[in-house]
Formats: C-alpha cells, structure tokens, sequence
C-alpha cells in the first residue's frame, strides 16, 4: 500500500474573518440547520449517552504544588469533540481555556478557542482554526434560533445583560429573528461596557433605540427577549415579577432565578440530554451538583431535579422544537425561559462551513503532517 501524504489548513482570526464568520444571518441559519439535525439524530457527541458537552479540566481550589493554577470563577480547559452529519459529515473537536482575569491583567480574550476538523472516517485532519469569534458567533446564534420559535413574532425590545463577548453574538444572533426590534437596553456591571457596546452597535443598527441601563431591573422589565451571558463573581439575580408576559429569557451564561419561576413557566433547553450528562457528572462530583453552580446555566433546574420537584422526561429541548415533535410559543401570555449551554456540534457545523469558504476563496496555509507515516 502506498503511503499517503496527510496535510492540512491552518486557518488564523484573519483567515476566520474573511471567510465570514462574523455573518450573523448566516450562523443562524446553520444553528437552525443544526438543531434540525440533533433533533433527527443525525449526529454523535461523547460521553455514555453520546450527548456529552465535553471533558473538563478543573483546578482545585488549594493545592500543595506552586505551579498548580488554583480554582476561580469560569476558569477550566475544555475540550468537545463531536460528529455532526447532514451536509457537514465531519468529526471535530473544541479546545479552550478560560480565565476571568485574561482581559484586565493581560490583554487576553476571557476565553482561548482553536477548533480541529477531521475526516470522520480516516482521521485524517483537514483543518485548525482560529476559533474565539467562531465559538462567540455560534454560541450567539443559539438565542437568535430560540428567538425564531420561541418569542413572539411582534417582540419590539432586547435586554442584554453583560455586555462582553458573548453578548455581542447574542444581541446580533437575536436581532436577525426580530425584524419588529425598536428599543435594546444594554446593562453591565461595568457601565463602560454597556456604552462601548452600544457604540458598536449603532451603526450597524441606525433605527434602533439604545437605552444604557443603570442597574439590572431596567434591562428586564420592559424587554420581549432577554439575553444573559456575564461572567465573574457577582451573579445575575432576576426576580419573576420584572418578566414581562410573553417574554423569551434567554440564558447563555449563569443567572439567579428563584424555584417558583422556573416551576411556573415553561422551560426550554438546547439540547436536555447534554444538561442531564452534567446533572449525573456534578452527582458523582465530590461537592456534588454545587460543583455546577458556577457555569452550568441549568444548575437551578438540578436542584429542583435531585428535590423531585420536576421530572426527566418533562423536559424540553429546542431539538425537538425545531423539528416539529414540540409546539414552539402556544400563547402571546407565556413566559418562556430557554437555557443554553453549548453543544460541540455547533462549533463542528459552523467551523466546516466556515472551512469549505476558506478552500474556495483558498484562505489560510496548508500545512503538513506528513509526506509518508513514519509507521503504519
Ligand atoms: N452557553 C454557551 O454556549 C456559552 C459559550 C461561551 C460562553 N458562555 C458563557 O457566557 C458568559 C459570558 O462570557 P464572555 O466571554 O462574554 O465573558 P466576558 O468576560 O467577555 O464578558 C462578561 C461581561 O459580563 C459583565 N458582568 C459580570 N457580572 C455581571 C453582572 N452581575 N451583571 C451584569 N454584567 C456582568 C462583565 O463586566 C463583562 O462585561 C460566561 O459565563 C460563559 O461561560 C456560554
């Protein structure tokens, strides 16, 4: 058997960039796409149900080595490997590392994101990417998918609460599900923030209205969506009497809402399997399912399971709606509350498209592996 030369595409932030990944419209239409896909099963992901976010590096919270990073507030490596089919057919992986402190102390994004794409059958790679704006964008899209179905068709005003990078995915991803959009209330802890954000956004969005919130109830109370993705020490506490009736709260990043607001109203998830990888994890984790507290958006939802207070099979995911096995809004009135914690498969599906843009447009360097393996 002849041996055969393996190479591959190094695509960097620049090389992202032209070949579109900053195209919210069309990230939403490949999440869309893609919850299709979860929904009719076309796909695999780790873990024993095959729906697992990924293998998490913790730090601990002390540790006798002076090396040794110490536990804090969204601080892990991750990595995610999943396989989406459909008209991606690819196998890939998500590698990051994330810490709170990067942008002030050292000029780094929070989080640092490379994506590998491989032939699913050979392992071959095809490609490593850039992937900070490609996590960000496909992680913004997820709000934008939930918006299609889940708000009303006449919703008029977005809060965005935390105004970083993922916020900046989230209001754009949003925003292309809400073509009656008047009026966006902006609000972060650091007001700065919330203005730099708005001065961002205006020219890309002239009619609309952008309200600088000076504290959290402000964003809330008027809004027909809301959007959630702060990260740090302080949580994002919301009380049921500010939601407005027939709200969307989307909830991409952690926040505090007491148990009778997520018994009483209708709960949607992106994908219920893989928060239900994390409850079983954070019951076989030494503190317990308080270990999820800090990052997993769905970490209320387990207290109420392991309580007995909801139930497994009640639960909802925008899988099932987006293929039609679940209504999506059934009233103007409801309050739906949608809880997204990120899926391989979105960075697998955005990432190939991304990369059959970059072979067109012949973006990138081509690396190689090998002329002839070593061994075989
Ligand atoms: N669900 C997913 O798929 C997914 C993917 C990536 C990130 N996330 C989550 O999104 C969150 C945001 O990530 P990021 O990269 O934008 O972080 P970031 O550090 O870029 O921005 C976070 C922003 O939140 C603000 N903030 C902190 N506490 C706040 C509070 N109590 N009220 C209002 N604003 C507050 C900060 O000032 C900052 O501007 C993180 O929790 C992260 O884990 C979710």
């Amino acid at each position: 058997m002849e041996r055969k030369k393996v190479e591959f595409r190094f695509l960097s932030e620049a090389d992202m960039m032209k070949a579109g990944v900053l195209d919210v419209a069309h990230c939403v239409e490949v999440m869309d796409d893609t919850f299709k896909l979860l929904g009719t099963g076309d796909f695999v992901m780790g873990g024993y149900n095959q729906s697992s976010h990924g293998c998490m590096l913790w730090y601990p919270k002390q540790s006798p080595f002076p090396n040794m990073p110490l536990a804090g507030p969204d601080r892990r490596y991750m990595a995610m490997p999943a396989y989406i089919g459909g008209r991606y057919n690819c196998c890939g992986v998500k590698w990051y590392g994330s810490n709170v402190s990067n942008p002030k102390e050292r000029g780094l994004p929070r989080s640092i994101l490379l994506v590998g794409l491989n032939d699913p059958v050979t392992g071959e790679p095809l490609a490593i990417m850039s992937a900070n704006l490609l996590s960000a964008m496909r992680t913004g899209s997820v709000p934008g998918v939930a918006t299609k179905y889940l708000a009303r068709k006449d919703a008029q005003s977005l809060g965005v609460i935390g105004c970083g990078v993922i916020s900046r995915a989230c209001a754009r991803g949003i925003l292309v599900n809400m073509p009656q959009a008047k009026r966006l209330y902006l609000y972060d802890i650091r007001e700065e923030s919330a203005k730099a954000f708005a001065e961002e956004l205006a020219p890309e969005f002239p009619g609309l209205e952008m309200v600088i919130c000076s504290d959290l109830k402000e964003s809330v109370v008027d809004s027909d969506v809301i959007s959630v993705a702060a990260a740090g020490p302080v949580p994002v506490v919301i009380d049921e009497a500010w939601l407005k009736p027939g709200c969307l709260f989307t909830a991409t990043g952690h926040a505090e809402i007491s148990d009778q607001c997520w018994q009483n109203n209708r709960v949607v998830f992106d994908y219920w399997p893989m928060h239900s990888v994390w409850y079983e994890e954070g019951r076989m984790h030494p503190d317990g399912i308080e270990s999820t507290r800090d990052w997993a958006p769905s970490y209320q939802i387990f207290k109420l399971l392991q309580a007995g207070a909801v139930k497994e099979e009640d639960m909802i995911s925008l899988s099932d709606v987006a293929v039609g096995k679940v209504a999506p809004r059934v009233s103007d009135e409801e309050k739906i509350l949608f809880i997204s914690g990120g899926l391989p498969v979105e960075d697998v599906s955005w990432g190939y498209t991304l990369y059959e843009e970059a072979l067109k447009q012949g973006l990138g360097q081509e690396l190689k592996l090998w002329d002839q393996a070593h061994w075989l």
